[in-house]
């Protein structure tokens, strides 16, 4: 059986990890071997650079860039590369749109420059689908719990900016990006989820 990977996308706080645990639990129904993973972290090395790059120093834009980068591409040779080729199921919490997002939108190191760092970095592995939950920054601060990390400090109009760029990728890339109302209830979210899901694997057989 092919491998699939699948990522989840969008703000900080839009409910990625629930749908990524609603949907491996229904892929685990069907009898698929499910690796759930994601970035920054996945890996013993990714968990490492994802406390430097969250709760570390401050950091020029490019250096973090570069570590998200880093991390990505460590993360898909050691671990999504060999599960898919065994045919898993991957679902990642965030992958290569969160840096073109965040890094090239947010921080304005734009989307182009960043995607080719990172399709470099990766080797060119891009995911069948990608759920872009996507969730209005003003709505942020009701959902978030703990303290806020270094992105999450980052201020409204990163994250205003950080959206519009998720929201441009999704229309650039329509056969890929799904675009879902993270607002909607949980339920109804995972059930579009899963519909989109069962029309990729009509398609790929
Ligand atoms: P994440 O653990 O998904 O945070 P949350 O659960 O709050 O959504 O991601 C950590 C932070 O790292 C998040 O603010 C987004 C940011 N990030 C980037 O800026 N670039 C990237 O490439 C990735 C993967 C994450």
């Amino acid at each position: 059986m092919a491998g699939l990977f699948i990522s989840f996308e969008g703000g900080d706080g839009a409910g990625k990890s629930t749908q990524l645990a609603r949907l491996a639990q229904w892929f685990r129904e069907q009898g698929r071997e499910v690796v759930t993973t994601r970035e920054p972290g996945g890996t013993a090395l990714g968990d490492q650079l994802r406390t430097l790059v969250l709760h570390g120093e401050d950091l020029d834009e490019r250096t973090e860039a570069l570590l998200y980068a880093t991390d990505r591409a460590h993360h898909v040779a050691t671990l999504v590369r060999p599960a898919l080729a065994r045919g898993a199921v991957v679902l990642t919490d965030r992958y290569l749109d969160s840096s073109v997002a965040y890094q090239g939108g947010g921080r304005g190191l734009t989307a182009e420059r960043v995607e080719e760092l990172n399709l470099w970095a990766v080797d060119g592995l891009l995911p069948e689908l990608t759920v872009l939950l996507d969730l209005d920054p003003a709505q942020l601060p009701a959902r978030l719990t703990g303290a806020p990390d270094r992105l999450e400090r980052a201020g409204s109009q990163f994250h205003a900016r950080t959206r519009a760029a998720f929201l441009e990728r999704a229309a650039a890339h329509p056969d890929r990006i799904v675009v879902l109302d993270a607002a909607a209830p949980v339920e109804e979210i995972a059930l579009q989820v899963r519909s989109h899901v069962e029309r990729l694997l009509v398609r790929t057989g």
